[in-house]
């Protein structure tokens, strides 16, 4: 690891700062949402099948090629087999990156609303129906969300520009136990509340009559965002290990991390949801509207919200930095630009998509693609289709393509441990079961099944 690039100082570091960008809004809000969505419990069952078949398996992929060259994916490629096209869907990973942090941090903006509304005092003290028609008018009114929107992206490139990175990761991962610790809190509070069960019988009763082939395909988009798959965000990422660090046991640690994270927020958000009549089906205004309920409950509600919210903005941001390290990333090896330059150039690019999205319930609402306003266009394709795309592409590279001296040396680190079943795992799911698993999911968009 002799190239001059901002990296890591310590295994450590590398490690968690993969679990801080693994642990965002996707677990905290994506999942309950598409959950309540898709029916609950045979979601989940999906989502979790998934995350063994598909999510380890790629992320070892994303690990092995990062890990191997300590290059980001173009230039990994490159120097694994040389002249070989697959350094061309760096390109997908970017276009994902910059199109998924676009609308994402529209809800790292709403984070900010709901913090500050917290902490001034007027967000609680409301009833569930109030909280619901506070949250349309708010992501209504296009000047809160914008100014929310642009700060939260200010915030975001001048701790990458500051080189403050590994500082603020440093504090995320001090914040992270902590909104573990908070989470559980919630959990337990949340299952006192009168008629709670129905929440887990929702959440953990598995019905397929609920799950439709859509339910399929956002379950494994959801796994693929959850776990910052196909982006080659963890080839990036896995670029600063250090040699001796064991893959495979790193990949199960963040995927269990990660795993447990979005059920804790499902038992905190269900047993609510049904304990105060509301709809779990509420897309992705759910957490925002059961929250502030779940809050105002408790004891001393107030300083719970403003401080999970805060936890909430920090484990946020670490996943926005490690989005935004792809573009700026790829822009310096890719045109041997000045960080400076590829910095300003990714912020720019993101701050039009972000307010293009923030805008989408109010000014733009109008505008439509496949029937979706922007943002949840945006929520569709990042995690559906190229979250999807970039895992397949990774997932043939690796499962045939190259050669399997390199797999082999990675996952026992030059021989040094044995892999006997976990090869043959690895390699399976990546020949076989993840291709033909996301192949199905791309004919069932063309309509062929
Ligand atoms: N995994 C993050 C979350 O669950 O919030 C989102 C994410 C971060 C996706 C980084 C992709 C990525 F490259």
């Amino acid at each position: 690891m002799k190239e001059k690039r901002t990296g890591f100082t310590t295994r450590m570091g590398a490690i968690a700062a993969t679990v801080g960008s693994a642990v965002g809004l996707g677990n905290i809000w994506r999942f309950p949402y598409q959950a309540g969505e898709n029916g609950g419990g045979a979601y989940i069952l999906v989502y979790l099948i998934c995350i063994l078949l598909l999510g380890v398996p790629i992320i070892m992929s994303e690990f092995i090629i990062g890990r191997s060259t300590h290059k980001s994916m173009k230039g990994a490629i490159e120097e694994l087999t040389p002249g070989s096209p697959f350094k061309l869907f760096a390109y997908v990973g970017v276009f994902g990156a910059v199109l998924i942090c676009g609308y994402y941090s529209v809800v790292c903006g709403w984070v900010i609303e709901y913090l500050w509304t917290s902490a001034d005092g007027t967000l609680l003290g409301h009833t569930p129906e109030q909280y619901s028609s506070i949250f349309t008018n708010f992501i209504g009114s296009p000047q809160r969300c914008v100014i929310w929107t642009i700060l939260f992206m200010v915030l975001n490139f001048l701790v990458l520009s500051r080189g403050i990175k590994n500082g603020i990761e440093r504090i995320a991962n001090i914040m992270m136990p902590l909104l573990f610790v908070l989470l559980i809190v919630f959990c337990v509070n949340s299952l006192m509340l009168p008629g709670s069960s129905k929440g887990m019988e929702f959440l953990f009763n598995v019905d397929f009559g609920n799950l439709g082939w859509e339910g399929v395909v956002d379950a494994m988009g959801q796994a693929f965002m959850s776990l910052s798959l196909g982006v080659t965000c963890l080839i990036t990422y896995s670029s600063y290990f250090n040699d001796d660090s064991k893959l495979m046991k790193d990949a199960v640690t963040i995927s269990a991390l990660d795993t447990l994270v979005a059920i804790l927020s499902g038992i905190v958000i269900f047993p609510a949801v049904f304990s105060f009549g509301l709809e779990p089906g509420a897309g992705p205004k759910l957490i925002f509207e059961i929250l502030p309920t779940i809050f105002q409950q408790m004891p001393g509600g107030t300083i719970w919200a403003v401080l999970f919210f805060v936890l909430l903005f920090f484990a946020s941001i670490t996943s926005t930095i490690s989005l935004s390290e792809i573009p700026i990333t790829f822009l310096i090896d890719e045109y041997k630009i000045s960080r400076g330059k590829a910095l300003i150039i990714t912020a720019v690019l993101m701050t039009a998509i972000a307010v293009v999205s923030a805008l989408s319930f109010s000014v733009l609402s109008d505008v439509k693609l496949l029937d979706r306003n922007i943002f949840d266009f945006l929520d569709y394709v990042g995690p559906n289709f190229f979250m999807l795309l970039g895992g397949l592409v990774t997932a043939i590279y690796v499962g045939w393509i190259l050669n399997k001296d390199v797999v082999h040396d990675q996952l026992t680190n030059g021989g040094m441990h044995r892999s006997r079943f976990v090869q043959p795992y690895i390699i399976f799911c990546l020949r076989y079961i993840a291709p033909i698993a996301i192949i199905l999911i791309f004919l069932y968009y063309v309509g062929v099944i």
